[in-house]
């Protein structure tokens, strides 16, 4: 089981929250199946006040943000399910993904071994490893190569009709299959500086495991505790990934940082 989430009950008990909790649940479920990886499921009905609601990662109004008519419905599907994109939909709560192919425990497809040339350096101590999968996660997308709605389970209530999309990747080509057909600093912002490509490797590392657990080294601070920083900043069974620098849900500043920029490398770093 997974308790990677416990440093967040100090928010009030909100949707998310409860969602949370039957998360738990379904993953005691998951454990007399001795299965592994239960995702989060995520409601889009409980989800509504969410804060990723109106947020970057909010794919259900894009068109009425952007004031157009050409990205949901048209550039991608419209699963009238704003969670969905990223989350398993409720119905799929016992699924275990992974063995479809998927992200373990999230509602998107896995990329082939080898896929990214992951960052490395003669002065890294950690040993390097391939994306966790909640780094798999925001890969699925911002690496440019799958489509944006390219999910594993489609809503339950979702009518395959209905889905006379084009499926368009999140990259800055200029082809019909990829959002930088508009999003080209010209017709629409340059979608470009938020795409990462497959090669990490002038990246920031990820899925690496921080000092202070198995070994101490002086150049890193210690967590206070195994979930991260009191300040927000977050590791993952111990490593670092995207998440630990960004939060998609709750973010209040740029880019979407756990943490102000300018104390978020001296969380960890002490030089
Ligand atoms: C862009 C991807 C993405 C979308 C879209 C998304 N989520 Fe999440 N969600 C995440 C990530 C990543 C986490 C894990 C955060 C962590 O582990 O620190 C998460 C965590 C959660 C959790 C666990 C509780 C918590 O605080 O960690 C719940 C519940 C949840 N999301 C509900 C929703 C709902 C409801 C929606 C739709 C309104 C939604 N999510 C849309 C990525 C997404
Ligand atoms: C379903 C596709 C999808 C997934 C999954 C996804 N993202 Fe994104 N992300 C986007 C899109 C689309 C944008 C907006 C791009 C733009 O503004 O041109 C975006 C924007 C961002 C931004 C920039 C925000 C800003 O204010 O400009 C950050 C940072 C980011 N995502 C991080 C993440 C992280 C971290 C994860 C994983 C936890 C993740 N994303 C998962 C699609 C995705
Ligand atoms: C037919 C042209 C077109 C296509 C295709 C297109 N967009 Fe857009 N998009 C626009 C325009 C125009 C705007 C508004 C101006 C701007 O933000 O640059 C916009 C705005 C946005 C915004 C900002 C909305 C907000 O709330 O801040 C995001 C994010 C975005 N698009 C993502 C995407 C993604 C991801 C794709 C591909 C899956 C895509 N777009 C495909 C034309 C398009
Ligand atoms: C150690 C912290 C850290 C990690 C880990 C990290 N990022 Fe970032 N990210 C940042 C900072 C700081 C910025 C803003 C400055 C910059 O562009 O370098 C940023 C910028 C971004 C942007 C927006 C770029 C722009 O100019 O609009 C996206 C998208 C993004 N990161 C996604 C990711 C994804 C996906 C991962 C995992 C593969 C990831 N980040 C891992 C710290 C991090
Ligand atoms: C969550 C903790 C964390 C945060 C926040 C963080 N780092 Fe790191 N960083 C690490 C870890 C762990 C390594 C891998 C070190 C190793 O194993 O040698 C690393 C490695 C690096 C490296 C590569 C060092 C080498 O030897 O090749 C650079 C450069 C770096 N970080 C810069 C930054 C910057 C700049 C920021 C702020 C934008 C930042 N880091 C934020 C944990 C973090």
């Amino acid at each position: 089981m997974n308790f990677k989430h416990s440093q967040k009950f100090y928010r009030p008990l909100g949707g998310r929250q409860l969602f949370f909790l039957s998360a738990v649940f379904a993953s005691m479920i998951g454990v007399t199946q001795a299965i592994a990886a239960v995702g989060i499921v995520a409601d889009p009905v409980i989800g509504l006040n969410d804060p990723i609601m109106g947020s970057k990662h909010d794919f259900t109004g894009l068109n009425e943000r952007a004031g157009v008519d050409a990205m949901e419905g048209l550039a991608y599907t419209d699963y009238g399910n704003p969670c969905v994109y990223c989350h398993l939909p409720p119905e799929e709560a016992d699924t275990d993904s992974e063995l479809l192919g998927g992200i373990e425990g999230w509602n998107r497809f896995a990329p082939a071994e080898g896929h990214y040339t992951p960052y490395s350096s003669p002065t890294l101590d950690a040993q390097l490893q391939t994306p966790g999968s909640i780094s798999l996660l925001c890969l699925s997308c911002h690496d440019g190569t799958m489509a944006l709605d390219m999910v594993i389970f489609k809503p339950g209530n979702f009518r395959s009709e209905d889905d006379a999309a084009l499926h368009m990747r999140m990259n800055s080509a200029d082809e019909l299959t990829s959002c930088g057909r508009c999003h080209n600093g010209f017709t629409a912002h340059d979608i470009a500086p938020k795409v990462l490509g497959t090669d990490l490797s002038d990246e920031h590392p990820i899925s690496i495991q921080y000092a202070g657990f198995n070994w101490r080294d002086r150049d890193f601070k210690l967590p206070q505790q195994a979930s991260g920083f009191s300040n927000g900043v977050r590791l993952y069974d111990g490593n670092v990934e995207c998440a630990s620098c960004h939060d998609v849900h709750n973010s209040t500043n740029e880019l979407l940082l756990t943490v102000r920029r300018d104390i978020l490398c001296a969380t960890c770093h002490t030089k």
